[in-house]
This record gives C-alpha cells, structure tokens and sequence, in this order.
C-alpha cells in the first residue's frame, strides 16, 4: 500500500544536509522492497518494512547544511544514492553529505537523479570487479533496465564485444546503447547456446549455478549483482568449489556505496562517454504508478519521479 501523506520535515544531523528533492529516479530496489521480494529485500524489517518512505537515487537543492558539513552550502545542486536510509520519494529528505557529489552544471536534475545506483552497481561490475579488457567478450543479463544500460556503454568503453541480454520489446534498445549483440531472454537462453563469455554481469539472476558456469570461458568471471535467493545461495555454496575445481570465478557483486565513483561516472557524463536514460518521467502523487510501469517489466533505462514544488 502506497499513500501520500503529509510528513513533518526532516531535520539534518551535524554531518547531514537537507535537501530540497528535485528529480527522485525509480529502481528495481524500490519495487522489491515495496513488495518484500526477493527475501533479501526484508533485511532490517523481516515482517514491516524498515523504511516507510521508499527512493534512494536523488537529486535536489541543498537547503540546510548540518554544522560538521563542509563540502556543501545552501543552494548547491547535489545527487547521489541514499539506499541505506531511503526517504527519496518526497519533497524532502536527509541526507550524509559523504554520499552526494555536486551536481555537474550540464546535467540536469532528471538525468542526476537517473544515475547513482544504476551505474554505481554497473562501474563496479564491468571495470572494478569485471576487470574487462579490450576485445573480451561481455554479456549484461538484464542489459535494458537500470544498471544495465550503464553496463552497456561501460563495457562499450572499456573495449569489449558486448551481448545484451533482455526481453523482446528491448533489444532494438540496447543496440542503440552500444551492444554488438542482443539475446531476448524470452526465446533463447544464453546458457545453452553453446556460447562463452570472459564476463557475465548478471543484474536478474534466477538460473542454476551449472547454467552460467556453462556460458563461462576457462578463466571467466560471473557476478550477481541481483536476483534470486536461491541462486545467491548457490554462488555462496558452490562459487568457491567451482573457482577451485574449474578456475572459472562466480561471485555476488557488492556494491559499495563510493563518491569516488559517482564523481568518475559525473566526469564520463560531462565527456560524452556515458548517457543515463529516462524512459518516462511521473509526478510525485504518481509514486505508485511510475513503480507499477517499472513492476510490468516495459521500463527502457530509468523511470524519474520529478517533483515540483509550491514554492517553484
Ligand atoms: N549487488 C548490490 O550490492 C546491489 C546494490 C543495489 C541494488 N542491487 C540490485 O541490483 C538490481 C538492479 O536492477 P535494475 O535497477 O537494473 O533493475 P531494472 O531496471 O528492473 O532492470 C532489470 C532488467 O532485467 C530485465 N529482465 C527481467 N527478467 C529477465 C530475465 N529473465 N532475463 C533477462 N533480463 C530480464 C528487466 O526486464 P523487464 O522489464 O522485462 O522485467 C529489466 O530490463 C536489483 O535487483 C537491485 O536490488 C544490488
């Protein structure tokens, strides 16, 4: 159940900044924790969830700064990814002044609000922990949703032959991005076409351990960055006996929440490497709405919440 409602407004901590939420972008992390699903999305609030006000990737005016607050001052443009404390979906939320950056002046705040968590998840797989090199070949499972799209272009950038993999209705999509291949999920799987990849940057991971060991060149890499329980348990239980058995690494992503990396990703942004994209803009009464076309599986790149003000 999702209900606007009028809230008192947040006050900052000494290390916090209030921020005046301008552009709030929907991710699948918000519909699972709307819903309770996959379990991992119950951590911290096993029966109610832990967080009444769901939104994490924000954008937005800097209105109070705390005391200890020193990278901003009232009126700078930040954004950045709240996840561990949500609240995103309002008019105003609180937030660590260490997890925003400045707001680069050429970006607008529907495209900062679409970047944080979708190509934070992506950098980390493709270049920190996927380690591509030119010419080896990628495939991104779920390539037309948030991080993906992300993932695309990064691994486009770092040099490598990259198969997106999606359903039908986005794959025209995720060639424009850059893909040199595409696999609708829906009619084939990339398991068991014989193919094999130097890394899998699996964003809906829902098959057996054995299938994407399969799809795995001898010294490959599989990371999960989402998906089911049961194949994040699998990777827990038999990643390690693979590595040692096969050489061929299966591991989760996880993502660490980095500036460095938010700043890197404002750089590729300002240079024309990196484009996030806006697939359908809601106002905020239509929080629930924008969650639903995101739940229905239509969303190409990001869903953004813009959020007017009566004052503006
Ligand atoms: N690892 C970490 O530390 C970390 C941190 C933050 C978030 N996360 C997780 O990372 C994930 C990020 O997702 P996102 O925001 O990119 O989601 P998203 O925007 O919904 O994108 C997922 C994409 O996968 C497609 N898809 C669905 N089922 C598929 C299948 N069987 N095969 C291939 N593609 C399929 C979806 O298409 P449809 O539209 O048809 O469904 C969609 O295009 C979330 O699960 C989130 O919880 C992980």
């Amino acid at each position: 159940m999702l209900q606007l409602k009028e809230v008192a407004k947040p006050t900052p901590k000494d290390d916090e900044v209030l921020i005046k939420v301008q552009a709030v972008s929907v991710n699948r992390s918000d519909w699972e924790g709307l819903r309770g699903k996959p379990l991992y999305a119950r951590i911290g609030g096993l029966l109610r969830p832990r967080h009444h006000i769901l939104g994490s990737d924000i954008a937005g005016r800097v209105e109070v700064a705390g005391r200890n607050v020193s990278r901003f001052q009232p009126g700078d443009e930040v954004f950045g990814d709240i996840l561990g404390r949500l609240g995103g979906f309002a008019e105003y939320v609180c937030a660590r002044e260490s997890v925003l950056a400045l707001k680069p002046a050429s970006m607008t705040l529907e495209e900062a609000a679409a970047i944080p968590q979708g190509a934070v998840i992506a950098l980390q797989g493709i270049r920190d922990k996927g380690q591509v090199q030119p010419g080896q070949k990628v495939l991104i499972n779920g390539a037309g949703g948030g991080a993906g799209t992300f993932a695309v272009q990064l691994a486009k950038m770092y040099g490598a032959e990259v198969t997106g993999v999606d359903n039908t209705g986005k794959l025209d999509f995720i060639r424009s991005l850059g893909a040199d291949h595409v696999i609708d999920h829906t009619r084939e799987d990339f398991t068991k076409n014989r193919k094999q990849y130097d890394l899998i940057l699996d964003i809906v991971a829902h098959r057996s351990v054995f299938s994407y060991k399969r799809a795995l060149r001898s010294d490959g890499r599989y990371f999960l960055a989402g998906g089911s329980v049961a194949t994040i348990f699998q990777i827990l239980l038999l990643g390690p006996w693979i590595r040692g058995t096969t050489g061929k690494k299966m591991r989760i992503l996880a993502v660490k929440p980095s500036l460095k990396d938010l700043v890197y990703i404002a750089e590729l942004y300002e240079g024309g490497k990196v484009v996030p994209v806006i697939d359908r803009r809601y106002p905020l009464s239509e929080v629930p709405e924008a969650l639903r076309y995101l739940g229905e599986g239509r969303t190409k790149g990001k869903v953004v919440i813009t959020v007017g003000h009566n004052d503006t």
